[in-house]
């Protein structure tokens, strides 16, 4: 074949059997002012040769060989579900192989691309897509996300036209501001979810072509001279994960999920009931107190806390303790201004009382006052000539260096020696500059991922949690390394609900850092009931982030009755299906499990402004049963499955903020 294969279908599965009849190119004559080769969208759309849209690579070599388009086309079958595409552009010289996985279980297509330079002399690429994936023609509309530090899972909605819709990333890390995904829905209900497995620049693009379709490409975004392949070297891209479903926006998360989970890797191969946290930092911050700290663990202990997270502050140099964050990133020793017997004494206690220790470290930071830095300053990213840029008063090191890594694994594995901890929170706090003379943006991800590797795989039976000032590092690359993500730094309960929501959208609430916190919210001002606060909680990965000891009676009963409920509900809220609706009048709700069984969470964010309340439909209920659902404090009510899923299951009165959990059981 001497051309990158044409894309047909993409889109809800076909019966059995089905074939596309005629050849594309036969059923599409030639138009008025057209090449008299027709080039379709391909699954390497090409430049300078014929296809006029973007192209899946941008790259010459000295200016030369800038045209390109496949010459033969081989594709290698790779067990059941996988094909291989190896492409050849005989007179660019670069090859391309792309990997198309279909995986059944997930529903899920997972496309990558490598790049050879197969001829004489360097090869500048500047785009590189991991994959493009073809849009129906009514497919109207794309979510994205944008958001910021505290302001996470910001949904951005656009319509599609014949405009190219365009977000891209350049922060060096994921972003708080764009995540790496979005959904596109179409006029007949099927909608399609895209989202990068890379934790660095990223950039996606869907463009209108001739035929009303569109192409959707994504991969990494490349800082000039970023990628320069010498002859014979090769680059591969992060895996681009695209899914499509009748189902709309939830089968698009399902899919998501499954493949989220199918990514990760869980210490003994199986994730366990995940344990309630608690952490240390918004009741503590930077003031550690042994016999304070160890007074929360008690307390932790009594409302039924199953990890105790201690987080930034514990540590520091030779001349100074990390009391603020202007020092110590770097100085990964143990503060014994603080603790003058090490953290032992604090982690002893902690295990000794049941729970799980685990520790905070920003390992990929330096603080210009830090023994670290004062002793290797180049070791911080920078450009010479160029002012340093520093923000929460820290560089960043260069993770592309072996000794910089291997420093880092040596501190942190210092610590995992010598204390019972079998947990990490791994933060991030800030963007990137100065990634190099020559960027090296990707190799500060492949640093860090090489780092998290390296650790996993030494000590096996840690978790790491990646956090990045809260939501600055969610995606599907990261989560191959990790357990957890710390969602956001804003844990108010209002704003969690629309943050939890984006999140949900493509990962799994497993993994879904949720905390209840102080009343005032600490990054808000605003104040919410605890059973609010719990109830928002729940169905993520739960945990408390307060100083336990300031509760009042009241307070501490409805969280220890809302831990004690976690605990109960946590094998059917997690590695089940999820599904979430709006039920109008400032009502939210997800619900958790299958068609015979259902957790049911409605969240009302305002007080109604209905005289009488929305019904709340439920799409996925088999309408061919009835279905009883029952709450705490009421009679159950049984409903057919038709009524509830065409018409809805009436709702009691709900204060302003307020968490419903219904039961909902197939009779
Ligand atoms: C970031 C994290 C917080 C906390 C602080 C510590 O902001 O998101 O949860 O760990 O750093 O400095």
């Amino acid at each position: 074949m001497g051309e990158a294969p044409l894309w047909r279908y993409w889109g809800p599965r076909l019966p059995d059997g089905v074939t596309p009849g005629a050849a594309l190119r036969d059923t599409r004559p030639e138009p008025s002012f057209a090449l008299h080769f027709d080039q379709p969208l391909s699954i390497f759309p090409g430049v300078g040769l014929g296809w006029f849209g973007q192209s899946a690579l941008l790259a010459h070599r000295g200016g030369g060989d800038w045209a390109q388009a496949i010459t033969d086309c081989r594709v290698e079958p790779v067990g059941t579900d996988t094909l291989r595409f190896h492409l050849t552009d005989a007179a660019a010289q670069v090859a391309a192989i792309i990997t198309a996985r279909l995986d059944p279980a997930t529903d899920t297509l997972t496309l990558s691309t490598t790049l050879t330079n197969s001829g004489d002399g360097i090869v500048d690429v500047s785009w590189l897509a991991a994959g493009n994936v073809p849009l129906p023609p009514d497919a109207d509309a794309v979510r994205s996300w944008a958001g910021r530090h505290n302001s996470e899972f910001v949904a951005v909605d656009d319509t599609l036209t014949r405009s190219t819709w365009r977000r891209e990333n350049r922060r060096g890390l994921t972003s708080h501001d764009c995540f790496p995904g979005a959904v596109v829905t179409c006029a007949d209900g099927t909608a399609y979810g895209v989202q990068l497995a890379w934790s660095g620049n990223h950039l996606q693009q869907i463009e209108w072509i001739d035929d009303g379709t569109r192409q959707w490409q994504m991969g990494e975004w490349l800082a000039p001279g970023e990628v320069r392949l010498n002859p014979g070297e090769a680059i591969t891209t992060p895996d681009m994960l695209a899914t499509v479903s009748a189902e709309g926006a939830n089968g698009v998360a399902w899919a998501f999920h499954r493949a989220i989970r199918a990514r990760m890797t869980w210490p003994g191969d199986a994730m366990r009931p995940r344990p309630v946290h608690l952490n240390t930092w918004e009741g503590f911050y930077f003031d550690h107190d042994l016999s304070a700290l160890k007074e929360l663990a008690d307390a932790a202990a009594t409302v039924g806390i199953e990890r105790f997270v201690l987080d930034d502050g514990w540590f520091g140099g030779k001349a100074k303790g990390r009391d603020d964050d202007t020092s110590s990133l770097g100085d990964w020793a143990v503060d014994f201004r603080k603790y003058p017997d090490g953290l032992a004494p604090l982690a002893d206690h902690v295990v000794g009382l049941g729970m799980e220790f685990g520790l905070w470290v920003e390992p990929e930071m330096i603080n210009p006052d830090s023994d670290l830095y004062r002793a290797h300053p180049d070791w911080a990213l920078h450009i010479d000539g160029r002012p340093l840029l520093g923000a929460r008063n820290q560089l960043v090191l260069d993770m592309g260096r072996a000794d910089v890594r291997d420093y880092l694994f040596t501190a942190i594995a210092g610590h995992l020696d010598s204390l019972p901890i079998s947990y990490l929170k791994w933060d991030h706090n800030r963007d990137l500059t100065h990634a190099g003379r020559t960027p090296q943006f990707r190799a500060q991800v492949l640093g860090a991922y090489a780092l998290m590797a390296r650790l996993r795989s030494a000590y096996p039976a840690v978790e790491i949690e990646a956090c990045a000032g809260g939501g600055g590092r969610i995606d599907a690359g990261i989560i191959a390394h990790t357990h957890r993500f710390w969602t956001s730094d804003c844990i108010d309960a209002i704003s969690r609900v629309s943050i939890q929501r984006g999140f949900l959208q493509f990962m799994p609430p497993e993994v879904m850092g949720s905390h209840v916190g102080a009343c005032p919210a600490h990054s808000t001002g605003r104040m919410q009931s605890m059973p609010f606060r719990a109830g928002v909680a729940l169905p993520g990965h739960f945990g408390v982030e307060l100083d336990l000891r300031q509760l009042n009676a009241i307070e501490t009963a409805d969280l220890t009755a809302t831990i004690a409920r976690y605990k109960t509900l946590r094998d059917r809220l997690h590695g089940t299906r999820v599904w979430q609706g709006e039920a109008g009048d400032s009502v939210v709700w997800q619900a958790h499990g299958d068609s015979a069984a259902l957790l049911l969470l409605v969240t009302r964010i305002a007080p109604t402004t209905q005289r009488h309340l929305p019904h709340l439909r439920l799409p996925m209920v088999d309408p061919t049963r009835s279905y009883r659902f029952a709450r705490e404090g009421a009679a159950p009510i049984e409903l057919d499955g038709a009524w509830a899923a065409r018409v809805g299951l009436p709702l009691p009165p709900m204060r302003g903020e307020e968490v419903l959990i219904v039961e909902v059981t197939a009779l």
